[in-house]
C-alpha cells in the first residue's frame, strides 16, 4: 500500500466538513435520496452506473413502478426486465440485476444483506456498489470510490498516479478511508463528494473559482486541473460490419434470439452476416461476397427486395458497429421454412422483445407499415 504521508493529512479532517456544506447548499433533488430502501438505492446505483443521473432518472421510476420491491423484480419476466433496461448497454448487467433480485427474494427471504461485507457476496454487486448501499441505506462508513471520487482525490491531494492501475487503486481507497473518518454522517458524506465530483469539480470544466477547496486543492494551486487524474488510454475501438436481412411476411418481421457471448446475449435482432471488412458494389455482389448458404439465401434470392440498403452505426464501449439493413419480403410458399433460429414475429410482439438500440431506431416507423 503507498504511503498516505504524500498527502496533506492536516487538511483531512475540514475536507469532509468542507464538502458537506458545499453538498448542503447545491444538492440536487434525486429519489433515491429520500429512500433508505436497499433495494431502491442498490437498483439507482446499478442504473447510475450505465448512464448519467439525467438519462438514468426515467429508468429508475419506471423500474420502481414496475417492480417496487425485490420480490416484484424476483417474479419478473427476463423480457420484460430487459426491455425495461433497453437503451443503457452492458444487458449482462441487467440479467445479473435479476438473477441477484431472485437470490435475495429466494434465499433471503427479501431482506438484504445489511453490511459492506454481506452485500460484496451478491453478484454484480462490486466495492463501490456495496459501499454505497451499505452507507446510503444502513449509514456504514465505507467510502464510495468511484469515478468522481478518483477526480476529485486526485486534484484535492494531487495524486498523480495512473488511475487505472491497481497501485492507484489502493492509494485513492487508502486516502478515502482516511477521509471518510472526519465525517459526521458518512452517507451524506458520499452523496456529497461523488455530488462535488458531478457538477462542480467536473472532468472538463472544474468551476474552480467558485470552489470551497479552492485554497487547498493541488491541482488549483499548481494549475494541473486539466492534468489530474492520470487515466492511460483506452485500447483502441474494435470495427466490426454487420449485414442484416430484414424479412417480412404479411406484416410479420423475422427475428431471432442472440445466444451466443457477444454483444446484445439475448436480446432480438435480425439474420445477420458479419463480415470482417466492409464490401462495396452491387446489391447482388455484396450477397455473393457474404456467401450465404442454405435457407438464408434462398429468401434472398426468391424474395422481393423492398428498399435500398439502409445504414447505421452504434458506438459501443469498444465496438464501432457498421450495419447495413437489407430489406425483403418473403413469398408464401417459403415463409415456412425458416433459417437458423429465426422466428416469425407479429409488430406487437417484435415491440415487446428486448432489442439492441441499432434495431429499435431501424424499425422505428417501419412496424406499423
Ligand atoms: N451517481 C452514482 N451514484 C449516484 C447517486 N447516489 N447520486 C447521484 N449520482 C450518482
Ligand atoms: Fe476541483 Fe477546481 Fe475545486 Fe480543485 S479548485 S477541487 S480542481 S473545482
Amino acid at each position: 500500500m503507498s504511503s498516505l504521508s504524500d498527502f496533506n493529512l492536516a487538511e483531512e479532517s475540514n475536507f469532509a466538513q468542507t464538502l458537506v456544506g458545499w453538498y448542503e447548499h447545491h444538492k440536487r433533488n434525486l429519489p433515491w435520496r429520500h429512500t433508505h430502501d436497499p433495494y431502491r438505492i442498490w437498483l439507482s446505483e446499478v442504473i447510475l452506473q450505465q448512464t448519467r443521473v439525467a438519462q438514468g432518472l426515467p429508468y429508475y421510476e419506471r423500474f420502481v413502478a414496475a417492480y417496487p420491491t425485490v420480490t416484484d423484480m424476483a417474479q419478473a419476466d427476463e423480457r420484460d426486465l430487459l426491455r425495461l433496461w433497453q437503451g443503457l448497454g452492458y444487458y449482462s448487467r441487467a440479467r445479473n440485476l435479476h438473477q441477484t433480485a431472485k437470490v435475495v427474494a429466494t434465499n433471503l427471504k427479501g431482506v438484504f444483506p445489511d453490511s459492506y461485507h454481506n452485500l460484496l457476496k451478491l453478484k454484480g454487486v462490486g466495492v463501490y456498489t456495496a459501499a454505497a448501499i451499505a452507507s446510503f441505506a444502513f449509514g456504514e462508513r465505507v467510502p464510495v470510490v468511484d469515478g468522481n471520487v478518483y477526480r476529485v482525490l486526485a486534484r484535492v491531494f494531487g495524486v498523480d498516479q495512473d488511475i487505472t492501475t491497481t497501485t492507484a487503486k489502493k492509494t485513492f481507497v487508502a486516502l478515502a478511508l482516511q477521509l471518510i473518518q472526519h465525517a459526521r454522517d458518512p452517507a451524506t458524506y458520499n452523496q456529497a463528494i461523488m455530488e462535488f465530483g458531478a457538477i462542480q469539480c467536473t472532468p472538463v470544466s472544474p468551476d474552480c473559482m467558485l470552489c470551497p477547496l479552492q485554497q487547498q486543492c493541488v491541482a488549483y494551486q499548481t494549475g494541473r486541473q486539466q492534468l489530474l487524474p492520470v487515466k492511460a488510454k483506452k485500447a483502441a475501438v474494435r470495427e466490426r460490419f454487420f449485414y442484416y436481412f430484414v424479412f417480412h411476411n404479411h406484416g410479420r418481421f423475422a427475428l431471432r434470439e442472440r445466444t451466443t457471448r457477444d454483444v446484445w446475449q439475448q436480446l432480438y435482432d435480425f439474420a445477420l452476416v458479419e463480415t470482417a471488412r466492409q464490401p462495396g458494389g452491387e446489391p447482388t455482389s455484396v450477397l455473393r461476397d457474404l456467401g450465404l448458404t442454405g435457407q438464408l439465401e434462398n429468401w434472398v434470392l426468391r424474395g422481393l427486395q423492398t428498399a435500398a440498403p439502409v445504414p447505421a452505426t452504434q458506438l459501443l464501449s469498444h465496438q464501432r458497429i457498421r450495419a447495413l439493413f437489407y430489406e425483403f419480403d418473403v413469398p408464401d410458399r417459403i415463409a415456412g421454412i425458416l433459417p437458423d433460429g429465426l422466428m416469425w414475429y407479429l409488430p406487437d410482439e417484435v415491440r415487446a422483445l428486448p432489442k439492441p438500440v441499432l434495431i429499435v431506431n431501424y424499425l422505428a416507423g417501419r412496424l406499423d407499415k
